[in-house]
């Protein structure tokens, strides 16, 4: 860009509420950098979008997929369109005129922000699973015929559904903790009560300053819980420590239900390995979470600790994939014995058989024509999407560091603006 170019940029930035509320001696060099950062990640955005996109169109366009997957992957994309929209929507709540009244403070919406991070989520767990759900069917059916149906009759055991279930509810809890650490970013909550496990004078900060009637705008104060719970910083940086800590229990929990006698008999080898994956990647969460916040946010640790938030929720999906049923992989071995059931077979054969049929008849989706096609379709992105996370989480941090290094230089960090956010 010229010269020019730049000033017209920077001039539109300089009527920003954020340039003049709090980066007013922001020079054009600095700008620049920021400014670079940001088109970096809209780039990205557009690459993770046509790196999916190409080659879907691709493999529908080849019938290498099967109709179902094909509207599979027609929703991935929509999420990565839909992804797009929520970031144009949140930066345009950073830019509200309201934003130069007293009192408030220039940055997008913590919700804004939190939907923006959930639905990157949503979407990479879209490709996690629909490319984990292919490479185990492949891996099923790439064994013999008995090899395949004894994992499927070790999987359908009855004795697993607790632990199943366990393992989906962990996976809400932990997505329910991230997007609360969403809200805590959005709040630049982290900036507060820089000690753990202590907040202040106790475990938790006063009551009155967690439930502040400041945050209100029901006249008869009627929204004070709710607005505190996702407004007031410090009940929302609390909110985040207390989710942390239930999702780091049931994870130790889950640990210790792995170990029992009765579990050790029934659950696959694989599982009890992705049990301590799971712990593993828990524990160092907490040490990141901690660490972020005792050294007052710096980028490279706030970028870890979003990371290692998704890091911990994809071993707990892969946990799951290795103890819920493959439908698929039933279907196709079913579809197979249907023709051996022609070509004859023992009694006991064909008992077998049939149970594998009525199993197989609980399937609700088709085969997929090309496996690792689809899975490489399914994973380019998802590697991307965490880099797309990670961007903005260095844009957003850069910001906050500018904001909190000025703030120090004024003498005004007396306590975090209380803002009154949509
Ligand atoms: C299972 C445990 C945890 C999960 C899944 C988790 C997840 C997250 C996520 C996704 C964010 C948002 C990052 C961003 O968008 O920038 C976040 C932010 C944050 N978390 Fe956690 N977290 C966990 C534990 C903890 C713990 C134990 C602490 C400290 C007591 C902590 C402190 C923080 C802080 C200070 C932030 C704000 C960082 C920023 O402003 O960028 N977290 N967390």
């Amino acid at each position: 860009m010229s010269d020019v170019d730049w000033e017209s940029e920077f001039a539109k930035y300089r009527s920003s509420p954020e340039f003049k509320m709090l980066n007013s001696r922001m020079t054009l060099e600095e700008f620049k950098s920021i400014y670079w950062m940001e088109w970096i990640h809209r780039l990205w955005g557009r690459f993770i979008g046509l790196s999916f996109v190409l080659p879907a169109v691709y493999f529908v366009a080849r019938k290498q997929v099967s109709r179902t997957m094909a509207m599979r992957l027609v929703g991935i994309a929509g999420l990565i369109g839909f992804q797009g929209f929520i970031g144009w929507w949140m930066v345009k709540s950073g830019l509200k005129d309201d934003l130069f009244a007293p009192g408030s403070h220039p940055r997008v919406s913590q919700y804004r922000l939190t939907a923006h991070l959930g639905a990157a989520f949503i979407c990479y767990l879209a490709m996690l699973w629909n490319g984990l759900d292919i490479l185990r069917t492949n891996k099923i059916l790439r064994v013999s015929s008995d090899g395949a149906n004894a994992t499927l009759k070790a999987l359908s055991n009855p004795a697993l559904k607790p632990f199943k279930r366990y393992v989906s509810l962990l996976a809400g809890l932990v997505f329910i903790t991230a997007m609360s650490g969403g809200l805590v970013a959005g709040l630049d909550a982290g900036l507060i009560y820089n000690e753990f496990p202590f907040m202040g004078l106790g475990l938790t900060p006063p009551k009155s300053e967690l439930w502040d009637k400041f945050y209100c705008r029901a006249p008869d104060h009627s929204d004070l819980w709710w607005r505190n719970l996702l407004e007031n910083p410090s009940l929302v940086q609390l909110d985040h420590r207390i989710l942390a800590t239930t999702t780091f229990t049931a994870v130790m929990a889950l640990w210790a239900f792995s170990r029992s006698a009765a579990m050790q008999k029934i659950l696959p080898r694989a599982a009890q390995k992705g049990v301590h994956g799971v712990v593993g990647f828990a524990c160092l969460q907490v040490i990141l979470g901690i660490s972020t916040l005792l050294y007052l946010v710096p980028t490279g640790l706030a970028s870890a600790h979003q990371a290692g938030s998704l890091a911990l929720l994809t071993w707990t999906i892969v946990l799951g994939s290795r103890v819920w049923f493959p439908t698929q992989a039933a279907r196709i071995l079913a579809q197979r014995t249907i023709t051996q059931v022609n070509l004859g077979g023992t009694g006991s054969e064909m008992a077998q058989r049939a149970a594998l049929m009525s199993s197989a008849a609980k399937a609700k989706t088709l085969m997929p024509g090309s496996p690792t096609a689809v899975a490489a379709v399914g994973f380019m992105p998802a590697v991307t999407v965490i880099g797309l996370a990670l961007a903005s989480e260095t844009e957003a941090t850069v910001a906050r560091r500018q904001l909190f290094s000025r703030k120090l230089e004024d003498h005004a960090v007396s306590g975090l603006g209380q803002t009154r956010s949509s």
